[in-house]
């Protein structure tokens, strides 16, 4: 993913009845001159965030100076000093962040044995902790020292470098045991109401946070595809697939421009986090044949679900990197050919939508 640090403020002409109406806390929103959307506060509809999915504060470096220093001099007293910084900056900086999936690293090394335990009773969280933690914190320590620029890495100005950050802020920010917390992520598998035997395509699947839950539901009857353009993350999401026997998943790689099923195959497609890319950087031309995979590799009853981050009122903490207002999507999908046929939120920094295709 390369983002670039950009705001882009959109005044979308809509001719249907999907019109967009964002008001902050105070405002009401004005009239829109013919069928302009309505945008009544400085707020953006679309923001793209930056290449480091956040910015990078002064105190976020401190923290992460404090715990690369733990794990160097294998010192509790600078875990504790990081866990201190973590627990002021996470309610204050940023929503949704890798913060929580730090300090989490900050409670293992400062936890006893049963601590650890518990912390460790989730199977795909001992995973992530086994990716970060193999060969002394090698992941770890390399995460915090190219993220916080903490280390000098020679290939950090080439793409192989970024890619590898990419890489290794996706797998923390998505794999993070603390995500139910913030995202309320059971809520949103639960309003799926997934059934066994189900065919699920997870498209933008990153290290498999939601493939392994569906997984799980759909059971051995059913079948979910994970679906990335990065390898790293298929590579991942196979070998935890195979470690623990979950025979009903299969990765696939990508292309930018469809996500390579066979048509009339999934009863789900979901996207967490991926439709603001689609509808950020694609060209049209590319946007249009990822659009119509999607529709063609859907069962005629089939649903499309789209999870992303909300545009937040004044005095809520928005969610860490980018974010699409929910009206946008609702209107290009319904260009598209699809139908809205419900809608969830359960915190304000992130939607569900629900679509079928109209027939
Ligand atoms: C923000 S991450 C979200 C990961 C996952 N959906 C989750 O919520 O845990 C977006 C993922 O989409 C992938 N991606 C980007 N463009 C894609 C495309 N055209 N097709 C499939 N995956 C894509 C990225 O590699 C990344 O793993």
């Amino acid at each position: 993913m390369l983002y670039s640090k950009i705001l882009v403020c959109l005044l979308l002409l809509f001719t249907g009845s999907n019109t967009i109406s964002i008001a902050t806390a105070g405002d009401s929103p004005a009239a829109a001159p013919g069928n302009a959307a309505p945008i009544s506060s400085k707020v953006s509809l679309v923001h793209l965030g930056s290449i480091d999915s956040f910015t990078i504060t002064e105190q976020g470096t401190l923290a992460g100076r404090l715990l690369l220093n733990a794990l160097e001099n294998k010192d509790s007293k600078e875990a504790a000093a990081a866990k201190v910084v973590y627990h002021a900056i996470i309610p204050k900086e940023h929503y949704g962040g890798e913060y929580t999936a730090l300090e989490w690293f900050c409670d293992y090394l400062l936890g006893t044995d049963d601590d650890r335990r518990v912390q460790l009773a989730d199977r795909f969280h001992r995973s992530f902790f086994g990716f970060f933690a193999e060969n002394d914190f090698a992941n770890l320590k390399e995460y915090l020292g190219r993220k916080y620029k903490l280390k000098k890495f020679a290939d950090s100005a080439t793409d192989e470098g970024r890619d590898r950050l990419s890489f290794l802020e996706d797998f923390i920010l998505f794999n993070n045991p603390r995500r139910e917390e913030w995202e309320r992520t059971s809520k949103i598998v639960e309003c799926l109401k997934i059934q066994p035997g189900a065919t699920i395509a997870d498209v933008g699947s990153g290290p498999g946070y939601y493939t392994f839950k569906f997984a799980e539901l759909t059971g051995a009857s059913g079948k979910v595809y994970a679906i990335d353009t990065v390898q790293n993350h298929l590579d991942y999401v196979q070998n935890v697939s195979r470690k623990y026997g979950l025979s009903n998943i299969e990765t696939v790689k990508d292309r930018a421009d469809g996500i390579n099923l066979n048509p009339d195959t999934a009863d789900l497609v979901f996207m967490c986090s991926l439709y603001h890319i689609i509808y950020t950087t694609s060209t049209e031309e590319v946007k249009d044949r990822f659009v119509e995979s999607v529709k063609e590799a859907l069962k005629p009853e089939g649903r499309l679900v789209v999870v992303d981050n909300a545009v937040v009122q004044d005095g809520q903490l928005p969610y860490h990197g980018p974010h699409i207002a929910k009206e946008l999507v609702i209107g290009q999908l319904y260009y598209y050919g699809f139908d809205l046929t419900e809608q969830y939120q359960f915190i304000p920094q992130r939607y569900v939508l629900v679509f079928k295709k109209r027939t």
